[in-house]
């Protein structure tokens, strides 16, 4: 599919609004929220209310990653806040079939999310219920921190495992440290939908924007002339 997924993590939540139409503006079609309880993760962001509030103004595609334990607790009160998409992570399910399908049945894409020391094996028996999967390229929390170099090799043994298994629709999101330096690193590998928190919104967001699209769109022209 290939897209710039901005995490709004790293936005300034004084001017959130300004902050998301400035992106929208300058083309993006997603946006990557950030749910996190303190439990699952050691911080807490935001929840369903900011996530209703910003969908009033927003028309980019909801990718909401959910860092909290039993995310399946939330499905109905994500669709009513207008999720699109919704990421639950292997660790944090104690019954991750469950919920992958409940996620589709309240009628919203649903993926599913590894941590980076988590195997590529814990999804084979639920690759046909998700649209996307993500591998975090490092430890979920935080914004701004360091792509694990190691998680390289991990995203070409997934787009290696998803299409040998009949899966190349599946898409394979990034989330951590990737900003000018590595995306082409993440793109070489096999992702197709790039997180970019820190790399987005600290200084000029509109030319940091327009950068990364066009490298990710370069890359998509360049595998669809294959
Ligand atoms: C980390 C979050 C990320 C974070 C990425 O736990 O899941 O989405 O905002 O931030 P950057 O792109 O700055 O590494
Ligand atoms: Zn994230």
């Amino acid at each position: 599919m290939y897209e710039l997924s901005p995490s709004m993590l790293s936005a300034d939540f004084n001017i959130l609004g300004e902050q998301l139409k400035l992106i929208e503006d300058n083309g993006c079609k997603w946006l990557h929220i950030d749910v996190m309880d303190g439990a699952f993760v050691p911080n807490i962001s935001f929840g369903m209310p900011v996530i209703k509030s910003i969908r009033k103004q927003c028309n980019m595609f909801f990718d909401v990653h959910m860092m909290v334990e039993e995310p399946g607790r939330f499905v109905d009160d994500l669709k009513k806040c207008g999720a699109d998409m919704v990421t639950v992570h292997v660790e944090a399910c104690k019954h991750l079939h469950r919920t992958l399908q409940a996620i589709r049945e309240a009628g919203m894409q649903a993926g599913v999310v590894l941590n980076p020391a988590t195997p590529l094996d814990t999804i084979d028996h639920v690759m046909d219920m998700v649209d996307m999967v993500l591998l975090m390229t490092v430890n979920p929390g935080y914004g701004g921190q360091k792509y694990i170099p190691g998680m390289t090799d991990k995203i070409r043994a997934l787009r290696k495992k998803l299409d040998d298994a009949g899966y190349p629709d599946v898409s394979i999101e990034v989330d951590g440290g990737v900003n000018a330096k590595t995306i082409d690193t993440v793109l070489d590998a096999g992702a197709d939908i790039l997180v970019m928190g820190s790399a987005t919104f600290g200084g000029d967001i509109a030319q940091n924007v327009k950068d990364s699209l066009a490298k990710i769109k370069a890359k998509e022209a360049e595998v669809r002339g294959c």
